[in-house]
């Protein structure tokens, strides 16, 4: 089963209007004609509509960082999926580990996210992993078990099949240590196990599972490589469009 690539920039809570613009302008000049795999940069709401606009007539694709699941009202601070929509939102990241880990994030909000964004028409990256502790003391497939399975529950089988999961292992989010090739793979095996058995083997083939965690351009050819990893959710190199390019069309 050949999956397209998929490789996202989260571009976390960096850049100000003015440096989204400049950075976007970069990335669009490495990758943005790349048509053999699927490019999204994510920067903050701020500067969605920014990046919007510079991004518009090449191939790099436009996500959001988070959205809420109400479409409207008083919830001060949040922001809608028709609001990301309208600025030209194609990709919405729910479940990142930051989001789970800070601002307390379960897997009831991530499903409900996950079901206002294929609501909406927007198609979620959502994000599972598991911390160092929780891989030492054994419990990792549980964890992931359970995210999977939380961020699916009740969302069908051709939903599903628009979500792309980002396999994330806290352990390598911005701390320079990746998941070994093999490591990452027998995770995302695992996870395309999970969504078997959700959903049946023909979307578990659809479905692309990216990796992430100090993803980099030395790296990600090797991880690339692998049988199951079918891109990448890339932080700190994301805000290098030199570094970014070399994750794209890894050497
Ligand atoms: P780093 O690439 O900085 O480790 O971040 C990964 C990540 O969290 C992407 O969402």
């Amino acid at each position: 089963m050949s999956r397209k690539n998929f490789i996202a920039g989260n571009w976390k809570m960096n850049t100000t209007a003015d440096q989204a613009r400049a950075l976007a302008q970069e990335v669009v000049a490495v990758v943005g004609q790349v048509d053999d795999v699927d490019v999204a940069v994510c920067p903050p709401y701020t500067n969605l509509a920014t990046v919007a606009e510079v991004i518009k007539g090449s191939n790099v694709k436009l996500g959001a960082q988070d959205v809420h699941w109400e479409p409207k009202g008083a919830f001060t601070g949040k922001v809608s999926c028709d609001m990301l929509k309208n600025v030209g939102v194609t990709y919405v990241i729910v479940g990142h580990s930051e989001q789970r880990s800070y601002f307390g994030e379960t897997d009831e909000t991530v499903n409900k996210k996950t079901k206002a964004v294929l609501a909406a028409d927007l198609l979620p990256i959502v994000c599972v992993g598991e911390t160092l502790e929780e891989r030492k003391s054994g419990s990792m497939d549980k964890v992931i078990d359970r995210q999977v399975r939380g961020a699916f529950d009740g969302i069908s089988a051709q939903d599903a099949e628009k979500c792309t999961i980002a396999y994330e292992p806290v352990w390598a989010i911005g701390t320079g240590e990746t998941a070994s090739p093999e490591q990452a793979n027998q995770a995302h095996v695992f996870i395309r196990k999970i969504v078997s058995e959700l959903f049946g083997e023909q979307i578990s083939n659809i479905i692309r599972i990216q990796y992430g965690g100090s993803m980099k351009p030395d790296n990600a050819k090797a991880l690339l490589a692998q049988s199951d990893v079918d891109g990448g959710l890339i932080g700190g190199a994301a805000l290098k469009a030199g570094d970014f390019a070399g994750i794209v069309q890894p050497k």
